[in-house]
């Protein structure tokens, strides 16, 4: 199987799998617990249905929103992912250069792997800096200033990982970073050299937006470690509101899945929240986010930027958050798989395809631009 045989998301998954040593597929493939969230995530779409309208005219397709003051030249980004140089050496350089080619948002991760200067100077598109809340405040305000100072238009506050999911894929292969695998795990990257060969003929890994921060050279620390030790879990919403006032500009709480939590997004003056369960990553068990977003558009859809994450696969699923009223849609795996299998040729064309998805999508619906996408297009099946 090759980059163009690759139709639709299954496909680009078994393309990751083929050439990812399994440790690191199955970190990006797997969720939390039993992954029931995570199943869920992307089923709760066939829970409704679009109701097209014909005869409407549909010779020009206009796919661009606004959401958080940025223009998108389509409704789908590319939200934050940790650790991209791992699934693929060109990593966040790759997905970036392919967002900026589809006009659309890309978002970096604290945990990213190249750093945030480095894709702000190399991208024109809006750019969203993910981040975490540690412990130390000066720390917080320095990354902060750090993100202002680059030029970042969008500060992301992951909410959803107070503590981290439980993994079991990874508890099994041993995946952490630094690597300290199983005896099991190193076989599965002694069978896929070509990763290898990528790995150590490419610059060394890094966590740029944490390095200087974070000691990664000795086995005494792990992402792990660095989500107990640094990260603080008694952060509470007079702490973020302090920080949103501090940034003073577009700022979302990535991973509301409550009325009451969107509420008091609102009140500390938050511009946009996204309506995420991680990918199912985190609490297993949670609602889908999809099932979550008619009752947090009805909250505050009209006070703040609703955006929408979590099992989206296709053209269709974007259509469907979209009509009920997200303003824009994120996609995490969707452009990881095409990273792994094939770089930003990869990402280009599943962003590529996600477009044409989209396109006919609305041409068959009978919209030629995203704001006539209303309730009116869905019915839910009872
Ligand atoms: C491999 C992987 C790494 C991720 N890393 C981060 C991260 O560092 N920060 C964050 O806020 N979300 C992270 N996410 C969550 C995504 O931003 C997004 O919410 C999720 O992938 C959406 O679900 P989907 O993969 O079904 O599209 C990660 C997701 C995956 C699959």
């Amino acid at each position: 199987m090759r980059l163009k045989d690759c139709h639709n998301f299954h496909d680009f998954r078994t393309l990751a799998k083929k050439r990812l040593p399994s440790p690191i597929f199955n970190y990006i493939d797997g969720g939390s617990d039993d992954e029931s969230t995570y199943r869920r995530n992307t089923a709760a779409f066939e829970t409704c249905d679009l109701v097209p309208n014909v005869l409407t005219g549909v010779k020009d397709i206009d796919l661009s929103v606004t959401v958080m003051g940025q223009k998108l030249d389509m409704p789908v980004y590319c939200s934050p992912t940790a650790l991209q140089r791992l699934f693929h050496h060109q990593g966040e350089r790759a997905v970036a250069a392919a967002a900026e080619k589809y006009g659309t948002m890309f978002g970096v991760s604290s945990l990213g792997t190249i750093s945030m200067e480095e894709i702000a100077k190399q991208i024109d598109t809006p750019q969203v800096y993910q981040f975490y809340f540690h412990k130390d405040r000066g720390l917080n305000r320095a990354m902060m200033e750090r993100a202002k100072a680059s030029g970042i238009q969008v500060m992301m506050l992951t909410v959803d990982s107070i503590t981290g999911g439980n993994r079991e894929r990874d508890l099994r292969t041993g995946f952490s970073i630094p690597f300290r695998l199983t005896l099991a795990g190193m076989l599965q990257f002694a069978i896929k050299p070509m990763w290898g060969i990528n790995y150590v003929t490419h610059e060394r890994f890094q966590l740029p937006q944490l390095d200087d921060h974070l000691d990664m050279s000795g086995s005494a620390s792990s992402i792990g470690d660095y989500f107990t030790n640094m990260l603080d879990p008694s952060m509470n919403w007079d702490d973020v509101a302090e920080m949103v006032k501090f940034w003073d500009g577009e700022f979302c709480l990535k991973g509301i899945m409550s009325r009451e939590d969107a509420r008091k997004a609102v009140d500390i003056g938050c511009t946009g929240i996204v309506i995420s369960n991680h990918g199912g990553r985190q609490l297993d068990g949670s609602r889908s986010s999809f099932d979550q977003l008619a009752e947090i558009v009805d909250e505050v859809g009209d006070e703040i930027d609703v955006i929408f994450d979590s099992g989206v696969q296709r053209g269709t699923h974007v259509l469907k958050a979209l009509s009920l009223g997200a303003k824009a849609v994120g996609i995490g795996r969707m452009y990881l798989y095409p990273l792994a299998a094939a770089g930003q040729p990869g990402v280009e064309r599943a962003l590529g395809l996600m477009r044409a998805e989209l396109e006919r999508g609305m041409k068959l619906m009978g919209k030629t631009s995203i704001e006539q996408l209303s309730t009116n297009n869905l019915r839910f099946r009872s």
